[in-house]
């Protein structure tokens, strides 16, 4: 016992010294390097004095840069809006610019070895059996299935009973992020948590990734890995609450694979059952059910409540996605779209799309540069330097979009009566290049679908629209203290 006493005190001894002796020669360097403007603002916080968010003063930032890119030295991160940078990024050197190690690190604990983490083999195979999953026609059909049936039997049930109440106000981003946790678990695992049923709490699987997400996200702002690697190494601190919200979203996909593999695997249409059939590993499955939840659940609520904020900013958009969706599908508003009906309406597309360009979900994105190379702009990089490129400060630079970058308006992405797309580089909402997201149609017939749904029937108005959003820490945007928004039965003399 005593053995073990002095092995645990040498090592924990050992350890600090070595942290305290790394955060110094940390210290001292910033100290040598880093008296920018930037940095300093960036260190003492001083930017929260004019802007309510980061990704705010970096878009103020890379607007004012005349390369569109700017360096953050105490992040060691070369951030860019310049459209040039970002093809060259992901598409033309896409092997100079992987997830790399250090990104690993960061979400590692939480999503191993799962398709958003890896890069090299790993990655080709899960992204050869996905786009061959999520491309092919079946899949489609199915994913529309239970769009349908979600819509059908939950989400117009519930804002029914809303509206049934004598104060009918809802959360509306809490009712999008349930009612996605639900299709993309439904989809890509076959299985219903129903957590869209007017009666239940968020579920815990919900709650443990919201908390790892946030916790994740600050490891990534944190000016040395060397602070949460400590914080981890003794569990303490945030890290400590990071392991226990892991060890609960872990636990609970591995009850998802064992319930999916008591189903049984062979006639299912889902995306968890296909990959069982070619990996044994459960741990490898497990990574891969996290990396959907998380591709699929965060991304399609935070696009469409932000949509719904523009539209109750822009009543005449409004207006506008009502006279095309009663041109396509006729004027009965309990009608759902089908396929047929979402390929014809090219204003909502534009609308979305243009919402997303205001409020991509994935507000940013970085990569690590293998060797040193040169930007398109001119901006060195330095070889294992982080490289981010910026969607939302892109979507409202206005050398990129022109002087009305600011103003929510679907038209710019209309041409003659049809919906015109724009280059992937200079909006990568959805990434772009060879890592291009695997969902965007999905997200698109969800998105469409829901957004129709309630915009035909209801009359959706948050409260406070102009009120200036404030994102909570996460992997995607989240709106601080949700969307309070009131809910009415549309008028029928209209
Ligand atoms: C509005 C909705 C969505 C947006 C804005 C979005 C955006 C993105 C972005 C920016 C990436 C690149 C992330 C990175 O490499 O770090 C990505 C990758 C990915 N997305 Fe989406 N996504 C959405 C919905 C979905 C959905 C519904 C699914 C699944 C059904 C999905 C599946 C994926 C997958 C599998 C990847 C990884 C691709 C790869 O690394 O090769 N996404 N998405």
């Amino acid at each position: 016992m005593e053995l073990q006493a002095s092995i645990s005190f040498i090592y924990f001894t050992f350890t600090a010294v070595f942290f305290l002796f790394s955060l110094s020669i940390y210290i001292l360097r910033l100290n040598r390097v880093c008296d920018c403007d930037v940095c300093t603002a960036f260190l003492t916080r001083s930017w929260t004095s004019q802007f309510v968010n980061l990704s705010d003063w970096f878009t103020h930032l890379l607007s004012k840069s005349p390369t569109g890119t700017i360096h953050v030295h105490v992040l060691n991160n070369v951030i860019t809006a310049n459209p040039d940078n970002v093809e060259y990024m992901i598409k033309t050197n896409f092997e100079n610019y992987p997830k790399g190690k250090a990104f690993s690190a960061i979400l590692g604990d939480l999503l191993g070895r799962g398709i958003f983490n890896v890069d090299g083999k790993c990655w080709r195979f899960q992204r050869k059996m996905a786009s061959l999953e999520l491309g092919s026609l079946s899949i489609r059909s199915h994913a529309l299935n239970v769009v349908v049936e979600e819509i059908e039997n939950r989400l117009i049930p519930f804002f029914t009973n809303v509206i049934d109440k004598k104060e009918p106000v809802l959360d509306l981003q809490d009712v999008f992020r349930r009612f996605s946790f639900d299709t993309i678990c439904k989809f890509s695992f076959g299985l219903d948590p129903g957590s869209l049923k007017p009666t239940l709490p968020v579920s815990e699987l919900e709650s443990a990734f919201d908390l790892s997400s946030k916790l994740l996200a600050e490891r990534g702002v944190t000016p040395s890995p060397l602070i949460w690697k400590f914080k981890r190494l003794f569990t303490i601190g945030s890290e400590k609450k990071l392991k226990s919200s892991i060890r609960v979203v872990k636990k609970l996909a591995d009850q998802v694979i064992k319930k999916r593999r008591e189903l049984g695997t062979s006639s299912n249409n889902d995306l968890l059952s296909r990959f069982m059939g070619s990996i044994s590993d459960d741990d490898y499955l497990r990574d891969i059910v996290i990396s959907f939840l998380l591709a699929g659940r965060d991304t399609v609520a935070s696009a469409l409540t932000s949509f719904f904020l523009l539209l109750s900013q822009n009543p005449k958009v409004i207006e506008k996605i009502r006279e095309e969706s009663d041109r396509v599908m006729g004027p009965n508003r309990e009608t759902l779209p089908g396929f047929g009906d979402l390929q014809q309406l090219h204003y909502l597309q534009a609308a979305l799309h243009e919402s997303m360009r205001l409020y991509p979900p994935v507000q940013f994105d970085s990569k690590f540069t293998k060797q040193d190379d040169v930007l398109p702009d001119g901006t060195f990089v330095r070889r294992g330097s982080r490289v981010t490129y910026h969607a939302y400060a892109m979507g409202r630079m206005e050398r990129i979009w022109g002087p009305d970058s600011l103003k929510f308006k679907p038209e710019r992405w209309m041409q003659n009566g049809e919906f015109k797309q724009e280059s992937a580089y200079k909006y990568p909402v959805y990434q772009g290049g060879v890592r291009v997201c695997l969902g965007k149609e999905m997200s698109l017939v969800e998105m469409k679908s829901v957004a129709l749904c309630l915009i035909r029937r209801f009359d959706v108005h948050v409260v406070n629209p102009t009120r200036a959003l404030r994102f909570a820490p996460g992997l995607t945007a989240t709106v601080s203290g949700g969307l309070p928004t009131v809910v009415r039965r549309r008028d029928l003399q209209e």
